[in-house]
């Protein structure tokens, strides 16, 4: 299948100043290497728990956010060879037709909505930013998009706060939509959302990918929202992916023991069995000072030296299963003597 988007060595380090004269004293270390293909029509998870950097990764990747080093490469339909989008201004990336072809949803919509804005403004707002329809056109395309997204014709000439959070998500979903993208990066769209809301959006969601042909990026803490509507799944800690795999192998033979340690937490309907349950001790260290070799290796109840000296790359170990862990090939019998 061909990529839509590729991640190579990806960084982001926000920059902390301090004493009189303000100088950069040291550095957040957000996104740190992140290597990472989304194929075309996938919907592709990214896991981990809050600050490990998926925000981050959304905003590098749609721009919000300039990316400290690295490539973000983007197979859009009329560029096959791809363009390196990490260091393409605004400006260029809308000259070249590339903005209206990345979308993000954000996990509040109140907060990216204009509260003065009319229903119809807001939906129609990135296709006048991309220029070339009639105000007539313009009005009948977010008529479609409210069908499209299951809102009524009478709702273009209300204002955001006259919605329930549901439907100010189902907003969100037709103005990410209005400018036909490629690619849409779902930043916990579903968090803010009481339970009986989020399987609708999540339907929405997954029916608009089959009917449009997308290819998602989504983005959350929760393994369960993203296990029946991802094809793959990529987990982060702490600024660094450390397993990418098929979301049936992942639930059912997670090789790190940190995503091990994630899925044993939660009660899992329809996995074949349980995991042996792995309780981590401490906190999330922080991106500004990270540990040393392998991130994960102050909570993790395998650790060995080799572990706190030297960083383990992401390698394939069966079939599209990458993990980043020296003990990768160990792991399954270690669960099982210390914690079966
Ligand atoms: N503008 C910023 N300046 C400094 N640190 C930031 C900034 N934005 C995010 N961070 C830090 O980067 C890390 C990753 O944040 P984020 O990508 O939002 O995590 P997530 O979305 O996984 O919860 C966090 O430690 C956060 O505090
Ligand atoms: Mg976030």
């Amino acid at each position: 299948m061909e990529n839509v988007l590729e991640l190579k060595n990806l960084k982001r380090h926000y920059p902390i100043y301090g004493g009189v004269f303000r100088k950069q004293v040291a550095s957040v270390q957000a996104l740190d290497g992140i290597d990472l293909s989304i194929r075309r029509g996938e919907c592709l998870g990214l896991v981990g728990e809050s600050g490990c950097g998926k925000t981050t990764t959304g905003k590098a990747i749609i721009r919000l956010d300039d990316p400290t080093s690295g490539n973000i490469l983007f197979y859009h339909k009329e560029k096959k060879d791809g363009v390196d989008i990490a260091t393409m201004s605004p400006r260029q990336m809308k000259k070249q037709g590339i903005r209206s072809k990345l979308q993000m949803v954000f996990q509040d919509p109140t907060t990216s909505m204009d509260p003065r804005m009319l229903v119809k403004q807001i939906i129609a707002e990135p296709l006048r930013e991309q220029g070339g329809l009639s105000s007539r056109a313009l009005e009948n395309r977010v008529v479609e998009l409210l069908e499209l997204v299951g809102l009524t014709k009478d709702h273009p000439m209300r204002y955001p706060h006259e919605f329930s959070g549901g439907q100010r998500q189902r907003i969100a979903v037709a103005r990410a939509i209005a400018t036909n993208p490629e690619f849409i990066i779902l930043d916990e769209p579903t968090s803010a959302l009481d339970v009986s809301v989020q399987a609708q959006i999540l339907n929405l969601l997954h029916e608009l990918q089959q009917r449009l042909q997308l290819t998602y990026l989504f983005v959350t803490h929760h393994l369960l929202v993203v296990k029946y509507i991802s094809h793959r799944l990529a987990v982060m800690y702490l600024g660094k992916l450390v397993e990418i795999a098929d979301t049936d192998d992942l639930f059912n033979k997670p090789l790190h023991p940190y995503t091990h340690a994630l899925l044993s937490g939660i009660p899992i309907p329809d996995v074949q069995h349980k995991l042996k349950r792995i309780v981590l001790s401490g906190d999330v260290p922080s991106p500004l000072n990270p540990p040393s070799g392998c991130r994960f290796h102050t909570r993790c109840p395998f650790v060995i030296d080799q572990c706190k000296s030297e960083e383990p790359v992401l390698e394939e170990v069966e079939s599209a299963h990458k993990v980043a862990c020296h003990r990768k090939n160990e792991v399954r019998k270690l669960v099982y003597d210390q914690f079966g």
